[in-house]
């Protein structure tokens, strides 16, 4: 049983630090014969936007259907529209592979400073509706160019797709003994699709009586992640919202740098795939600079849902002894190791276990 793994490394910082997510990988592979990989790289970035004027070839998503899940980098160059790869790549991926759960883990790793006073560990889970809501293309712009010019957005929430994502976040909530989660919400504003994103997640609460479901308004909720971070466990998000807690929540644990997710299609027809939170950095793309940490924890993300759990928890021992000695972190965490060498040395504290 190899496990098939699309690769796609993308632009910028991306191909940098996905190296290091391969190099670990590839640990993992020597070190273990039980863990049979088969990588496949593909190219399908914005310079094959510009030679090809598609970031894909027509046939793309079913040649990655076959996989058994996808490690992403990152993407995005100033030489192409910002919209062109999220929504000829990322929304194409996402949307029809069914990855309708955004998993983010917001956990402070030992030896890494929150910007905050807080009094515990950070350590929770923000769950993202991934699939439609707010980031939906439905809509258009009226009178272009004259005074008068509008512009309308839909957002399309529907009942089955709250529920779903609900109902993943609440099973996670009961296998992790978690009893509260936080419903990040603003129906008092958005009446119509925040309304029934309430009433559906209400819904789903409903069939886990021992847990208990709090609305928090989501600039409220922003305040509350600064106030007392530490106090959250699981959350449930619109796609918006969830995309704008994440990174304030990797803000509040040592930065992009560190934050990892997964796009997950829990019933398993498709791959899921597995990405850092931030993009191609272009500001440090080609000088070594990237932190890796964010793709390698990715790469453990992806690890569990492959059944892995075991080897996941290798990697992120060797990420947590990486970060905690503090001798090869990269500029973002005050070091002056560079991308491969925080690679290296995670893949060393691999073989050393
Ligand atoms: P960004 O995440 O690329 O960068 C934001 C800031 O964080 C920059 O100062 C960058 O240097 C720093 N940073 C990001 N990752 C880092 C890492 N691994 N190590 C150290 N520092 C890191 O977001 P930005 O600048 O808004 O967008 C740049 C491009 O990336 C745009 O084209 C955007 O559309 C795209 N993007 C793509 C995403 C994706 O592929 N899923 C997600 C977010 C943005
Ligand atoms: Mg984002």
């Amino acid at each position: 049983n190899t496990n098939r793994i699309a690769v796609l490394p993308g632009d910028g910082i991306g191909p940098e630090v996905m190296a290091e997510g391969v190099k670990v990988l590839k640990a993992l592979a020597e070190a273990d014969s039980s863990f049979q990989l088969e990588m496949t790289s593909f190219e399908w970035n914005s310079d094959y936007y510009l030679k090809h004027g598609r970031m894909m070839p027509e046939d793309g998503l079913t040649t990655l259907k076959n996989f058994d899940a996808i490690f992403f980098g990152a993407l995005g160059d100033r030489r192409i529209p910002e919209h062109i790869p999220i929504w000829e790549l990322i929304m194409p991926i996402r949307k029809n592979f069914n990855q309708y759960v955004n998993l983010r883990p917001i956990k402070q790793l030992p030896g890494v400073k929150s910007p905050l006073h807080t009094e515990g560990p950070i350590d929770f889970y923000v769950f993202r509706e991934n699939a439609e809501g707010e980031y939906s293309n439905m809509g258009g712009r009226l009178y272009q160019q004259m005074p008068e010019e509008i512009a309308i957005q839909n957002t399309v929430i529907t009942k089955k797709g709250v529920q779903r994502l609900a109902r993943y976040a609440f099973d996670y909530a009961r296998r992790n003994d978690v009893t509260k989660v936080v419903n990040a919400t603003k129906s008092n504003a958005i009446i119509h699709s925040m309304g029934l994103w309430d009433e559906s997640v209400k819904a789903i609460a409903a069939e886990y009586p021992g847990i208990e479901v709090e609305d928090a308004y989501i600039d409220a909720l922003a305040a509350h992640f600064v106030q007392r971070p530490e106090s959250f466990e699981v959350i449930v998000a619109s796609n918006l919202f969830g995309d704008i807690l994440s990174d304030l929540g990797a803000a509040l644990v040592g930065g992009l740098g560190l934050s990892p997710s997964a796009n997950l299609n829990p019933e398993g027809d498709f791959p899921s795939m597995f990405e850092p939170v931030h993009g191609s950095a272009p500001d440090i793309a080609g000088k070594q600079a990237a932190n890796p940490i964010a793709q390698i924890w990715s790469a453990a993300l992806m690890l569990e849902h492959l059944g892995r759990k075991d080897l996941s928890a290798v990697v992120m021992k060797a990420i947590e002894q990486v970060v905690a000695s503090a001798t090869t972190l990269t500029p973002d965490l005050k070091g002056n190791a560079r991308t491969f060498e925080t690679g290296d040395t995670i893949v060393k504290q691999i073989h050393q276990q």
